[in-house]
């Protein structure tokens, strides 16, 4: 193996549940949703590199292990290998494509690629003999991606499913808890995916289930006790669902020693501090700390036109802002954060650094300057997870559906120096697009839409008079997690009331345009 964990890659949790699944990350795209499957059957599941040692995995002591599908090929140079104690493991493996192939060739199998490859639908028909396939129609249609193919069984493995294309497409080995299948049942596009990863859990490995969010968020909220003891602790409230449903559980914690501090950094859209305050201490009776630093900010961006110079700018003078405030707080030891899985799961199985396309402003940089110790109550949670869960907790509806908003705001939105009459035309028009989407019945089918005010001026002429003012894209994308998108093709009648809106009501503007860029090439933001 050779390859060590990158430092700070896992951290020992005092959240997980006794009962839980491992899955061992070669570097598919589906690895994630994997896991997420599993959560969904009631079973907690959690995601490692497929280079943690073979001591690591077992210590956690898994019901069982799932080896994911991967882009390479088992025989290639490089190619990531099983950790050793996989193959004779004490618990049930699962291997998946790349994973089941790792179990083959290791276990003295023959892989070699496939006379044509396979991507997408396959019929496969399973021979009854798989603990697999208990209950499941003997034909169904099975997501297959791979160019590669256990040609021979290895020895003491029985073949238990197979298509026209792959003759072996699933396999299994109960003496050795070995088992395999060579298409993706944890994709939507698998019939009986569900059924599949259910038998593994249960039938195979004995899961009990019974994981919710919610019962996780039970053992979290008993941790922050135990870690936070009488201390204080200060959190970063933006108004978002993964910040607000991170105050939630620590307020459940420990009530009152719980401080939000939502900072007005002149850049949020039209009401926005107010809405946030009056969410959380109406709504969900969490006191928010409102601090206005608007001119410190817009101070600090006068004549900044470079896109990630604002970001730098804004991030730096959050972490200033947040600082002072909660010096005020006496005693404050901790501070809660809105860490998401994804965020904690890089995948470094086979994946290089990837470009920074955007440095992103988060505080990160917080707990390092101010000696804080972090608590992490979402860190093991996706975002649906997040969702549920702060619905189940009574969080308002509107701030569980919000879509994202960038910490940077509408600096980001404003092309070119940021100005405060410009902010606020485009807090007039994106309010006006955010009101038409809702009552189009739109919104919680889009993934973002706002408006971006461009830095130059158009002819326009409106009563008889000739204009010369600025222009207002209209941007709304489709996206499952902000990573690629496409831009949503919003009714026409939707876009006709809102180019007359905003035309009509917003001063400064005399010309709506629509982005039909989709991601890539573009991105979401235009800066
Ligand atoms: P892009 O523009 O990179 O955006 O396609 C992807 C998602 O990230 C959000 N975004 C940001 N979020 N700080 C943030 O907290 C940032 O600097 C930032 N830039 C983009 C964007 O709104 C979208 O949801």
């Amino acid at each position: 193996m050779g390859k060590t964990l990158p430092p700070g890659w896992w951290r020992p949790s005092l959240m997980g549940p006794a009962e839980s699944l491992l899955v061992l990350d070669f570097g598919s795209q589906y690895t994630q949703l994997i896991a997420r499957r599993l959560r969904e059957l009631g079973v907690y599941c959690e995601i490692l590199p497929c280079t943690t040692p073979d001591g690591e995995i077992w210590e956690r002591n898994p019901i069982g292990v799932v080896l994911s599908g991967g882009p390479e090929s088992v025989y290639g140079d490089g190619a990531p290998a099983a950790p050793d104690g996989v193959l004779e493991p004490p618990v049930p493996v699962l291997g998946v494509c790349y994973g089941m192939q790792l179990l083959a060739r290791e276990s003295g199998g023959d892989v070699r690629p496939a006379p044509r490859r396979s991507y997408g639908p396959a019929e496969l028909e399973h021979n009854g003999n798989g603990r697999l396939f208990r209950g499941v129609p003997e034909r169904f249609r099975a997501w297959a991606s791979h160019g590669d193919l256990v040609h021979a069984l290895p020895e003491g493995f029985r073949r238990t499913a197979g298509t026209g294309q792959a003759r072996i497409a699933a396999f299994e080995n109960p003496g050795r808890r070995l088992y395999g299948v060579q298409f993706h049942p944890e994709v939507v596009h698998t019939e009986h995916g569900a059924e599949i990863l259910r038998n593994f859990a249960f039938e195979v490995c004995g899961a009990g289930g019974g994981w919710t969010p919610r019962s996780h968020a039970e053992r979290t909220i008993a941790a922050i006790r135990a870690q936070v003891g009488d201390g204080q602790v200060v959190c970063g409230a933006s108004g978002g669902v993964d910040s607000t449903v991170t105050a939630m559980l620590v307020h459940r914690a420990i009530g009152d020693r719980l401080h939000c501090i939502f900072v007005d950094n002149g850049v949020l859209r039209k009401d926005e501090a107010e809405r946030v305050r009056s969410s959380f201490e109406e709504g969900l009776g969490i006191p928010l700390q409102v601090v206005d630093a608007a001119e410190r900010f817009l101070a600090r961006l006068k004549g900044v036109r470079s896109p990630e110079r604002k970001r730098k700018i804004i991030g730096r003078e959050f972490i200033r802002v947040f600082e002072e405030a909660s010096r005020d707080i006496p005693d404050v030891r901790f501070l809660a954060q809105g860490t998401l899985y994804p965020d904690v799961i890089e995948s470094v199985s086979v994946k290089g650094p990837s470009a920074v396309i955007k440095s992103h402003h988060n505080v990160g940089g917080l707990p390092k300057r101010m000696r804080l110790e972090l608590i992490e109550p979402l860190r093991e949670l996706f975002k649906d997870e997040v969702r549920v869960l702060g619905r189940q907790l009574g969080a308002p509806e509107g701030l569980v559906n919000r879509h994202p908003f960038p910490g940077p705001g509408l600096a980001v939105r404003m092309l070119g120096a940021v100005e405060e009459s410009g902010l606020d035309v485009l807090r007039e028009a994106d309010a006006i697009l955010e009101e038409e989407i809702r009552s189009a019945g739109c919104y919680d089918d889009i993934w973002q839409a706002f408006v971006v005010l461009l830095p130059l001026r158009t002819v326009g002429v409106m009563g008889d008079a000739r204009t010369y003012e600025r222009v207002a894209v209209i941007r709304a994308v489709e996206s499952r997690d902000g990573m690629t998108a496409d831009w949503a093709a919003l009714p026409h009648e939707l876009l006709v009331r809102v180019s007359n809106r905003i035309t009509g009501e917003v001063r400064g503007v005399n010309r709506v345009v629509l982005d039909i860029t989709s991601k890539p090439p573009g991105t979401i933001e235009w800066e």
